[in-house]
C-alpha cells in the first residue's frame, strides 16, 4: 500500500503543505508534518539540476533522508531528464514525485518551462511516462486551472494544437478558434497514464496568485478523473486522488474547497504562513502553542541552513507574529536577528 492508498482509506480529507519556492525547505516541510499536514512538498526543484548530477542541490536534498511524508517536486521542459531525476529523488529516499505544471515564475516560462509546458500536451505526456519510467515511487502532478493562447503567443512560444484532443464537450472556442487550454484538456490527454495524485490549483495561469478559485473546474476534473483514468485504476486500486488547491486560509475557506470541487484533499500554501498548524487546526486539533511552533521551526532551521538560518527566519518570524499587537516594535528586532537565542529572547516577551 503506498501512502496515498493509506490515506484515502483514513476517509477524511488528505491535507498537503504547497511546494513553496524560497519558503518549502526541509525546516518548513518539517513545521508542517509537525502541524498536522499529510504530506509536505519541497521547493521545485530542477530536474536539469539534478540530470547534472548537481553537487550543491544532492548535498542539500540529502538531508531531507528521515524525514517522511516529504514528496519532492521536479520542474524541467525536457523529458529525457526526467527518468534520471526520477531515479534519483528515489534514490534519495522521498515518498512520492511531483511534476509542477503551473509555475508561472518568469525565469521557469521564459524558456517554455512551468505553466507554459500546456503548449504542447505531447511533451506534458512524455515528461509524465518517463517519470513513471524511472521510479516505483508514486506519481503526481500540480497543475493550474488553464491558460489563455494569447498568454503563451505573447511569450513567443509555439503551440501544438494537434494535441489538443477536443474533451466531450467541453468548448473553449470561438469562431473554431481554441482560445485556452484547460486542466481538463491536460486530463484528457494524459488519461492513460497512471498517475497517483492531481493537485489543481483553481486559479488560471492570468491570475497568478490571486482572485477567484474555479471550484466548479476542480469538480468537473475530479469526475473525468473517476470515468476515465482506467491505467490509475489498475495500478494503484483507485483512480488518481484530486487535490484542491487556491485560498484556503481557514476552516470555512477548507470546507466551502471541499464541498464545491468534492475533491479528495486540500493543498495549503500561503495559508501555512505562520501558521503551519492549520493542518491540526482543520483536523479539529487545537490548542497548538504557537511559540512552541517557532522554536522547533527555528531550531530545524539552524539545523539545516546554519549559515544563513538568521537571514531566512526574519519572514518567518514576521509572518508567526504578524498578528501580535505589539507588531510595529517588534519588527524591528525581528529583521534584525542573527541567531537562536535572538530568536528566543522575542519569544520570551511576546
Ligand atoms: C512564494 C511562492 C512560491 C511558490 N512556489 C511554487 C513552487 O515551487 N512550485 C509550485 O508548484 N507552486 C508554487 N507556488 C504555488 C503554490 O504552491 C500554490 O499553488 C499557490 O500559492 C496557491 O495556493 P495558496 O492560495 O494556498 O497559496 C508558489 C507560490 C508562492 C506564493
Amino acid at each position: 500500500m503506498n501512502f496515498w492508498q493509506e490515506l484515502k482509506s483514513q476517509n477524511r480529507p488528505i491535507l498537503c503543505s504547497a511546494p513553496l519556492d524560497g519558503v518549502s525547505d526541509l525546516a518548513f516541510c518539517k513545521i508542517c508534518l509537525d502541524g498536522g499536514a499529510d504530506i509536505a512538498y519541497t521547493e521545485m526543484t530542477s530536474t536539469n539540476d539534478l540530470y547534472h548530477k548537481s553537487k550543491q542541490l544532492i548535498t542539500y536534498l540529502k538531508q531531507f533522508k528521515g524525514t517522511h511524508r516529504v514528496g519532492i517536486q521536479l520542474y524541467g521542459k525536457d523529458p529525457e531528464q526526467f527518468t534520471k531525476a526520477a531515479q534519483i529523488a528515489e534514490s534519495l529516499g522521498f515518498d512520492e514525485i511531483n511534476i509542477n505544471f503551473g509555475c508561472p515564475a518568469k525565469g521557469v516560462i521564459s524558456s517554455g518551462g512551468g505553466v507554459m509546458l500546456m503548449r504542447d500536451l505531447d511533451n506534458i505526456y512524455k515528461i509524465i511516462e518517463n517519470t513513471i519510467k524511472g521510479t516505483c515511487l508514486p506519481v503526481s502532478i500540480k497543475i493550474r486551472a488553464g491558460i489563455n493562447i494569447e498568454s503563451i503567443k505573447k511569450h513567443g512560444l509555439e503551440i501544438n494544437y494537434n494535441a489538443i484532443e477536443s474533451c466531450n464537450d467541453i468548448i473553449h472556442n470561438t469562431n473554431n478558434q481554441i482560445t485556452k487550454i484547460t486542466a481538463l484538456d491536460l486530463l484528457n490527454k494524459i488519461k492513460n497514464l497512471p498517475i497517483s495524485c492531481i493537485i489543481i490549483h483553481g486559479r488560471t495561469y492570468e491570475q497568478l496568485f490571486s482572485g477567484e478559485i474555479n471550484y466548479n473546474l476542480i469538480k468537473e476534473c475530479r469526475s473525468f478523473v473517476e470515468n476515465n483514468f482506467i491505467e490509475s485504476k489498475k495500478k494503484n486500486g483507485f483512480s488518481p486522488i484530486i487535490i484542491a488547491n487556491g485560498g484556503i486560509i481557514d476552516d470555512i475557506t477548507a470546507k466551502k474547497a471541499l464541498e464545491l470541487t468534492q475533491a479528495n484533499g486540500l493543498m495549503i500554501g500561503m495559508g501555512s504562513y505562520g501558521k503551519p498548524f492549520i493542518f491540526n487546526e482543520l483536523k479539529g486539533i487545537k490548542n497548538n502553542n504557537l511559540n512552541k511552533y517557532i522554536l522547533n521551526h527555528a531550531k530545524y532551521l539552524f539545523e539545516s541552513k546554519p549559515q544563513k538560518a538568521h537571514l531566512d527566519f526574519r519572514k518567518h518570524l514576521l509572518w508567526y507574529l504578524k498578528d501580535n499587537e505589539n507588531f510595529v516594535f517588534l519588527r524591528n528586532k525581528i529583521i534584525k536577528i542573527e541567531s537562536l537565542k535572538d530568536i528566543e529572547e522575542i519569544i520570551n516577551n511576546v
